[in-house]
């Protein structure tokens, strides 16, 4: 899959793109990242990408011919179709439904905005406008990483382990059940001194159906004390659906 970015702040991609599942993804070239820096499309003797906003008030606003040639360029080098995605604060909360659609498609362009405003006639050639959350950053460029990760994961050959991108949390509707790792037993400092504490007998146990099945209920019981929401959506088998039936039904005891 091939990606596009384009930002003020080329700098700020070169270490997340090299580390980790995404730098390896992209030495093997599995992913084709290309960092567009926003002022080699400016066509002015001081590279100027922004300005002030008409009808006054503070800070500038990224302005759209640099935008548009960005767009231009990205389209002469990869070639249509192009889908085009502006990070911004209005835009469609970033979900995992979001990032499952966006990994099916051989190529992305994300625009990186300012959170003072991108000049809104941008819009006219983005095809989708996305937040990552409800607050708000300074720019743009975290967003297109997040964004990025989130749907770069999801391409097959991303991650090595396909099973563990199957069993995500938001792919089902359930969040994850506890995991523990060497030592079985920690002494773990409190606040009434150190205390031992020690991984559930039944990780130990060897019981693979016994595992399996507290895995689940730790999965449901934690999705339905922390993101109830989740549930109404969630792809839950006909295990876990006893299982919650039991939960709520204690509940209600
Ligand atoms: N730019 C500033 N804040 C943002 C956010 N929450 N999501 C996407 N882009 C942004």
């Amino acid at each position: 899959m091939t990606f596009d970015i384009v930002t003020i702040f080329p700098a700020m991609f070169e270490q997340p793109l090299a580390a980790g599942v995404i730098g390896r993804a992209i030495e093997r070239g599995v992913l084709d990242v290309k960092i567009r820096d926003l002022r080699d499309f400016t066509a002015d003797r001081h590279r100027v990408v922004d300005d002030v906003p008409f009808g006054g008030g503070p800070g500038m606003v990224l302005k759209a011919d640099p935008m548009f040639r960005a767009i231009d360029a990205i389209e002469a080098d990869r070639g249509q179709p192009l889908t085009v995605v502006l990070t911004s604060p209005q835009g469609a909360r970033l979900t995992q439904e979001t990032a499952q659609r966006l990994s099916r498609l051989a190529h992305v362009a994300i625009l990186c905005g300012r959170y003072e405003g991108v000049d809104e006639r941008v819009r006219e050639r983005v095809s989708e406008e996305l937040s990552i959350g409800d607050y708000v950053l300074t720019g743009g460029e975290l967003p297109a990483m997040v964004i990025l990760e989130a749907v770069a994961r999801l391409v097959p050959g991303v991650v090595g382990d396909e099973q563990s991108v199957a069993a995500d949390s938001f792919s089902r509707g359930l969040l994850d059940f506890p995991q523990y790792t060497r030592p079985a037993t920690l002494t773990v400092p409190g606040p009434r001194g150190p205390a031992d504490r020690s991984v559930p007998d039944v990780l130990l146990s060897g019981n693979h159906a016994d595992i399996r099945r507290w895995r689940k209920r730790e999965a449901v019981a934690r999705t339905l004390e922390r993101r109830p929401d989740l549930l109404t959506g969630a792809d839950l088998d006909g295990e876990e659906q006893e299982i919650l039936r039991e939960m709520i039904a204690q509940r209600h005891k």
